[in-house]
C-alpha cells in the first residue's frame, strides 16, 4: 500500500515518529487509499523552525514575482483538474462534477489571489504638519497555520494558503485526516509551481496534531475552517497568545420560499442546497421556512424531487448525491433523525442509512426531509453535516424573517420571492454573512467575502479583498521632510 510524506523545507519526508494512519474511501470502506503520516511534536516543530527561517527571504521577494508562482498554481491545477478531482471523489466522497466545482474555486483564487499581487493597495492620507507625508501599507504577518475541513479538499485551503503565499506569509498546512490525499497534491502542485524550499509545509495529521500548530509560539496566525467547538478552543488560545486568527464554523442556514416565489425555482434551490455535498457544506441548506399559502405544495413538490435522488459512489457519473463522511456521521444522521421524530417532527422522506447493493459498502444516508419543524426543535437549531433538511412554516414574510434569524449561526441565507420590497427588506433584515435572492444557501464566489456573523465566525472574511485583511497588518510610515523636530497634535494647533 502507498505510503505518503510530509512536505517540509521543499522535500517529501516521512514523519518523524515513524507512525501513519490509514485513510479509507466512504464510498467503500474496502478502498484504502493509503498510509498517511500521523505526525507529531517533532515534525510541527521542524516544519515551524523552517518557515519561520524561510519568511525571512520570501517577504522581500517582489509580491508581483510571488504572484507568478501563484498564478502557474492556477495553471498546474487546470491542468490537473480531472484527474485531481477523481482523487478528491475517492477520498471525501462528493460527486466527480462537484470536486471539479472544488478544484475550480481553487483555479479561481489562484488567478484572483496572483492578479492580487499587483494591488496590494495601501492608503495615503495628508499629514496635519507641514512638509511631512503619511502612507500606510501591507506587511505579510509571519508564519501561518492553515487547518481545514475535508468537505472543499483543495477551494477552502486554497482560499487561505494562496492569498497567504501572496502577501508574503509562510505556511504549515494541516489538511483533514479525511483529506490527505488532496493535501498531498495541493503541495505537489505549489512544489512544480516553483514555491521556494520551506515557504509552504504540509505537516499530516490527526486533529490532536492541529493543536501542536496552534500552540507553538513561532506561529503568528492562524486560519481555520470546522466546527465551531473545535473553533471556539482555537480561539481560546490564540487569545491567550495574542496570535491572529481567522475562524471559519459552523452553520444552519435557511431558505425561505414566499408565497409568491417561483414554486420550481425554488424547489430546484432547497434540492441543490440540502442535498448538494450531501448536505455537508457549512452554507448547506438545513433549515427551510415556507409561507403557509405554499407549505403543503412545497412539501410535496420536495418529496417527488429527494426521493429521484441517484445515490452512489461519486466516481459513478450517474451519481448525484455521494455518501456522507464516515459511519460515525451516519449515527449522528439517525441520532438526529430520532430526535426530531420523537420532538414532533413529520416525516416526509429518507431517515435511515441505505443497506441495499453497494451502498452498503459505504457510508450513505437517504436524502431526509422533516417537516412541521418547530423553532424549539433540535434540529432546528443543531448543525448536522448531512443529508436532512428541516421545513418550518411561516404565518407570513415578517415570521419567515424572524425564524430565520432565530438561530445561533449566521453564515448563509436565501430567500424565494418575486416581491422586489421584501427582497430587499430580507437583505436588510437578514442576520447572515452571505445573503442570496432567488438561489440557493450555496455557491459562493472565489472573489467575493466569504464568512458569517454569530456562532459562525470571529469577525474575518475570507475570499475576495477582505482575506488580505487576515494575512497582513497594517504597517504606517510618517515621513518627515521638515528639517527640524515637529510636534503632532502640538506644534499645528
Ligand atoms: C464550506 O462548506 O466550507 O459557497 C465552503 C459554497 C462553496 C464553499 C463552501 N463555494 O457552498
Amino acid at each position: 500500500m502507498e505510503k505518503f510524506k510530509n512536505f517540509i523545507n521543499g522535500e517529501w519526508i516521512e514523519p518523524i515518529s515513524q507512525k501513519y494512519f490509514e485513510n479509507i474511501s466512504p464510498a467503500n470502506h474496502l478502498d484504502i487509499i493509503g498510509l498517511f503520516p500521523d505526525s507529531d511534536k517533532e515534525d510541527v516543530d521542524l516544519a515551524v523552525k523552517i518557515a519561520k527561517e524561510a519568511f525571512k527571504e520570501w517577504k522581500l521577494i517582489p509580491a508581483p514575482k510571488r504572484g507568478e508562482i501563484i498564478k502557474k498554481a492556477g495553471d498546474i491545477f487546470t491542468k490537473r483538474k480531472k484527474e485531481l478531482a477523481r482523487i478528491m471523489t475517492r477520498e471525501m466522497g462528493k460527486p466527480t462534477f462537484e470536486t471539479e466545482g472544488d478544484v475550480q474555486e481553487a483555479i479561481d483564487t489562484a488567478y484572483y489571489a496572483a492578479s492580487e499581487t499587483r494591488r496590494l493597495f495601501g492608503y495615503t492620507a495628508p499629514s496635519e504638519l507641514n512638509n511631512k507625508m503619511n502612507m500606510s501599507f501591507r506587511v505579510p504577518v509571519g508564519v501561518c497555520g492553515i487547518i481545514t475541513a475535508w468537505n472543499f479538499p483543495v477551494a477552502v485551503p486554497s482560499w487561505k494558503i494562496l492569498p497567504a503565499l501572496a502577501s508574503g506569509n509562510t505556511v504549515i498546512y494541516k489538511p483533514s485526516k479525511e483529506s490527505p490525499h488532496s493535501g498531498v497534491i495541493l503541495a505537489e502542485i505549489l512544489e512544480e509551481a516553483g514555491i521556494p524550499k520551506g515557504v509552504f509545509n504540509l505537516v499530516l495529521g490527526k486533529g490532536s496534531m492541529g493543536n501542536l500548530i496552534v500552540e507553538h509560539p513561532d506561529v503568528n496566525l492562524i486560519a481555520f475552517t470546522g466546527s465551531t467547538d473545535i473553533g471556539t478552543k482555537i480561539g481560546e488560545i490564540c487569545g491567550k497568545m495574542n496570535k491572529k486568527c481567522s475562524l471559519e464554523m459552523g452553520g444552519k442556514n435557511a431558505q425561505i420560499i414566499l408565497n409568491d416565489a417561483n414554486l420550481e425555482l425554488a424547489i430546484e434551490g432547497a434540492i441543490w442546497g440540502a442535498f448538494g455535498t450531501t448536505g455537508q457544506r457549512c452554507t448547506a441548506t438545513s433549515r427551510l421556512i415556507v409561507e403557509k399559502g405554499v407549505y403543503n405544495q412545497v412539501l410535496e413538490m420536495l418529496k417527488e424531487k429527494a426521493e429521484k435522488l441517484v445515490l452512489g459512489d461519486g466516481l459513478d457519473p450517474k451519481t448525484q448525491v455521494g455518501p456522507v463522511i464516515h459511519d460515525k456521521s451516519l449515527q449522528n444522521c439517525e441520532k438526529y433523525v430520532k430526535i426530531a421524530l420523537e420532538e414532533g417532527g413529520r416525516l416526509i422522506c429518507g431517515g435511515k442509512r441505505c443497506i441495499e447493493g453497494d451502498l452498503v459498502k459505504g457510508s450513505f444516508f437517504e436524502p431526509t426531509i422533516i417537516a412541521d419543524v418547530t423553532k424549539d426543535m433540535t434540529i432546528f437549531n443543531e448543525e448536522i453535516f448531512g443529508p436532512i433538511l428541516a421545513v418550518t412554516k411561516a404565518e407570513n414574510f415578517e415570521d419567515a424573517i424572524n425564524l430565520q434569524n432565530h438561530c445561533i449561526y449566521g453564515l448563509s441565507s436565501s430567500i424565494y420571492t418575486k416581491n422586489v420590497n421584501n427582497a430587499f427588506r430580507a437583505i436588510r433584515d437578514i442576520e447572515a454573512g452571505i445573503t442570496y435572492i432567488n438561489a440557493p444557501t450555496i455557491g459562493a464566489e472565489a472573489h467575493m467575502p466569504f464568512g458569517g456573523i454569530k456562532g459562525t465566525g470571529n469577525g474575518h472574511r475570507e475570499g475576495g479583498w477582505t482575506v488580505f485583511d487576515i494575512f497582513t497588518e497594517w504597517k504606517t510610515v510618517y515621513v518627515d521632510f521638515s528639517d527640524h523636530l515637529q510636534r503632532a497634535q502640538i506644534d499645528n494647533y
